[in-house]
Parts: structure tokens; C-alpha cells; sequence
């Protein structure tokens, strides 16, 4: 009984086993051909990849300028106490301006007034957008904005966080194959290949590595192709060569036509050289330069301020504005008295209270120069009642942008739609559900 048992089921053994050995082959088929339609579809995305970087240069975004002009930003509450203070200066479409200062001097402040995110305090002055007085948040599709704090998802790998982003605001009518270029570009920018398919990981689930962390915080901003781009410290925490990498991945995107500005610390000299225009802030939010790199250095010799050797230009220059150093210049231009050097340098007007400051720079008898009579004319445009009608004027400019920010809806600018908030809500679900 049992031999005929064990017979039988050698018997259904051997019949089957063909059966089993064809589907295996058909399977493995599949695979093959699977696979080879997978490498066919990433050659022909490389061509094409190739062809988008060939004609980088040609394909350009719609470009954002950004002027601002005696931007102050100052803290609601008790003591007002001025956070920003008469920046005025320009930002370009296709250059990368560096925003440096000690801490504290209001870097991250003023990109946010910029970006239109500063919150919890009164800005006054003017920002212009392409030379018209529009609301920053009219281009806001077109603004990427990385903070310093990380906005990816750690439970997502870094394919997932880039796609998500990409999906939710990239042009709704755009093509998925063109999708996938902005998706891979990115990835191959900015050097994540090798981890793509790594979860990013949380506090308490280890994933990527913090730099490459810091570049995926990039990328979601990246992805969706901004023509103003700003970032706050996105190099802080890499080394050095991760830096140039992240530099010549915003180099790319300069072609482009995009306007980048970012807050940088501590650059070396070689990162440094790769900006085009540098804002320098002093404590209290106030301008010590904007404007070329190639310039900072001879405006400073200028003031008899000299770098001595072998130390790195920007690391003198934070030193100098901390109060680190001591200066001892022949001009004898104080640390304090930069801020009003170059307001008269630029000719801007010298806010009344600095006016001490300035006059102390100039010995008496000298005050019928350039310099000084900007001074007087300061004085002469900030009489009391110009200041009052100033101050009544610029809240009732605070006043009417913060109603009209919230409870109106701002015209869009930007020129692009993105998928609908329920298509929004779509990919939030799929994304809640891969977690
Ligand atoms: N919303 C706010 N409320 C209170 N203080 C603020 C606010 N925003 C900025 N500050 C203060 O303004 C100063 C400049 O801040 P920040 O712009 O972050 O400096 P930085 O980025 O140059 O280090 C800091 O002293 C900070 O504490
Ligand atoms: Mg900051």
C-alpha cells in the first residue's frame, strides 16, 4: 500500500515536473525580458538626459529678479527691536548670490522677508519682482525655498521623497517620461545614485548619511524646476567636497536662468570663488557689502582693510564683523562703522540714529564733501513729521499685504498649474500608505 502511495506520487512527480520546469523558464523569460526593456527605456532616458544637458543652456525658465530696497524687517511686540535694517541691493536671474554674517546678523531673516516667509514680524521697504511692485507670493509655484530645518519624509527612500515632490509641483499637463528626466537629473546632480532606493530614516530608524540627507532637502526643491531658488545653510554639516558637488549641481540650474541666493558659513576659498555675488551682514541686520565676489576684496583694501596671508577671505571677513579682530586700519574705520561706510559708499541715506556714528568718521571742516552732505540730506528727509507720515504709510502697506495674504487669493504669476489639491491629496495617500 505504501509502495503503491510513494509510486504514485513519483508518478504525479514526474508528469508535473515538466510543467513546473516551463513555468520556471517562462518566468525567468518574463524577468529577461523585463530587464532588457528596463535597460532599453534608462539608455533612451540618457540620450535624452544627454540631449536636455546639451541644450541646457537653451532651455531657460521663466526668470525671477528680486530688488529690494531699504528692507527692514523689525519685531512685533515690545522693543521693536530691528532684526534687518536698510538692506538695499538686487538678485540676479542666472547668478548665485552668497548671503554670509556672523550669527545672529539676520541671514535667515532676510531670505525668508525675501521668500516671503518671514512671519511674526513687520517688514518695511520695498521688494520688487522683475522691476514691479507684485506680491512675492504671486510666483510662489516658482519659488523653491529649502529652510535650514529638514523637510524630508524619513520613512520614505530618497526616490519616493523626490517623486512625491516632483508630482505634487511640477506642470500638471507635463509628461511622465519628462518626469523622470527632472527626477534622474536630480538624482544624478546631486550624487544620491547610490542611495536612491535607501529609506531616508528617522531619529530612530538609521537611514542615509546627514550630507547626503542635506542634499535629498535640496533635490525635493530642486525637482521642481524653480526659477527663484533659495536656500538657507545647505551646505552646513557637508564636507567640502560635497559642497562643490551641491555648487555645481546650482551652477546647472544657473544656466538655466535661475536666480540662487543661500546662506552659506564658512566657505573655502574655492566655493567661495564659485559664488558671483556676495551680501555681507553685519550685527543688527545691516549691509557691509553687496555685491560681485571678484570686488569684495578690493572694496576692503579700500577701507585700508587688508586679508593677511594664507587666511581665507570670507573666514576674515566674519572674524572682522564678530569682533574677533581688532582693526587697525590707516583709515582708521572701526568694526561698528562699516555698516554707514557703505551706506555712504553706495550713497543710500543714513538712518538718523547712525548719523553719529557717520559724523564720527569725518574730522570737522570735512563735512562739505560727498560723503557727509548724504548725511545732511538724510537728515533733512527724515524731518518728524516725514517720519511719522513714513511710519503711518508703511503699516498701512503691512496691513493691507497681510490682509490681502490671507484672506484674499493672490493672482498667480508664475505661469504654471499644478495638480489640483484632491490629485495632491491622491499622491499624500499613496505616499502615507508606502510608509
Ligand atoms: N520671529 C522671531 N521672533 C523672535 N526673534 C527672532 C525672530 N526671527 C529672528 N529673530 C531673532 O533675530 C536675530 C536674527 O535671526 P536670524 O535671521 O535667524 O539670524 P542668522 O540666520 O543670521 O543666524 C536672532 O537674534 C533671532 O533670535
Ligand atoms: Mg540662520
Amino acid at each position: 500500500m505504501l509502495i503503491a502511495a510513494i509510486f504514485t506520487i513519483f508518478l504525479i512527480i514526474y508528469n508535473c515536473s515538466d510543467q513546473v520546469l516551463t513555468i520556471r523558464e517562462r518566468r525567468r523569460a518574463k524577468y529577461r525580458e523585463a530587464a532588457s526593456r528596463r535597460a532599453k527605456e534608462r539608455v533612451k532616458a540618457d540620450e535624452r538626459t544627454t540631449t536636455m544637458a546639451v541644450n541646457a543652456e537653451t532651455r531657460r525658465r521663466p526668470t525671477i529678479e528680486v530688488s529690494f530696497q531699504d528692507l527692514t524687517v523689525t519685531l512685533k511686540g515690545k522693543g521693536r527691536r530691528h532684526i534687518l535694517r536698510c538692506v538695499t541691493g538686487k538678485m540676479m536671474p542666472g547668478r548665485i548670490t552668497a548671503v554670509m554674517g556672523p550669527s545672529g546678523a539676520g541671514k535667515t531673516t532676510f531670505l525668508s522677508a525675501l521668500a516671503g516667509k518671514a512671519h511674526g514680524c513687520k517688514i518695511i521697504g520695498s521688494i520688487l519682482i522683475n522691476g514691479k511692485p507684485d506680491s512675492i507670493h504671486s510666483y510662489k509655484r516658482i519659488i523653491g525655498f529649502v529652510p535650514q530645518d529638514d523637510i524630508v519624509h524619513g520613512n520614505l527612500t530618497v526616490e519616493e521623497n523626490l517623486w512625491f515632490s516632483a508630482n505634487c509641483r511640477l506642470p500638471a499637463n507635463m509628461l511622465k517620461q519628462d518626469r523622470v528626466l527632472v527626477v534622474e537629473r536630480v538624482i544624478e546632480c546631486l550624487g544620491l545614485q547610490t542611495v536612491r532606493n535607501l529609506l531616508v530614516g528617522t531619529v530612530e530608524k538609521r537611514g542615509i548619511s546627514g550630507g547626503q540627507r542635506k542634499r535629498v532637502n535640496v533635490g525635493l526643491e530642486m525637482v521642481m524646476e524653480p526659477s527663484l531658488f533659495i536656500l538657507d545653510e545647505p551646505t552646513s554639516g557637508l564636507d567640502s567636497s560635497s559642497s562643490q558637488l551641491l555648487l555645481r549641481a546650482l551652477r546647472r540650474e544657473n544656466l538655466q536662468g535661475v536666480n540662487v541666493s543661500m546662506v552659506v558659513h564658512q566657505p573655502s576659498y574655492l566655493l567661495f570663488q564659485m559664488f558671483d555675488d556676495l551680501v555681507l551682514l553685519a550685527k543688527g541686520g545691516l549691509t557691509v557689502y553687496h555685491g560681485s565676489v571678484r570686488e569684495v576684496e578690493e572694496y576692503f583694501s579700500g577701507l585700508g582693510i587688508n586679508i593677511p596671508d594664507r587666511v581665507n577671505p570670507p573666514d576674515y571677513f566674519i572674524n572682522v564683523l564678530e569682533g574677533m579682530i581688532k582693526l587697525n586700519t590707516s583709515s582708521g574705520v572701526t568694526c561698528e562703522q562699516l555698516p554707514v561706510r557703505w551706506m555712504l559708499h553706495k550713497g543710500y541715506h543714513v538712518p538718523p540714529d547712525m548719523h553719529a556714528n557717520a559724523a564720527a568718521m569725518f574730522p570737522e571742516g570735512q563735512l562739505s564733501t560727498n560723503e557727509p552732505n548724504d548725511i545732511k540730506d538724510a537728515t533733512k528727509d527724515h524731518s518728524f513729521i516725514g517720519e511719522i507720515w513714513e511710519y503711518v504709510k508703511s503699516n498701512v502697506k503691512v496691513r493691507s499685504d497681510v490682509i490681502r495674504h490671507n484672506f484674499l487669493r493672490t493672482k498667480d504669476l508664475s505661469n504654471r498649474s499644478t495638480p489640483g489639491i484632491l490629485v495632491q491629496y491622491r499622491y499624500f495617500l499613496g505616499r502615507y500608505i508606502s510608509c
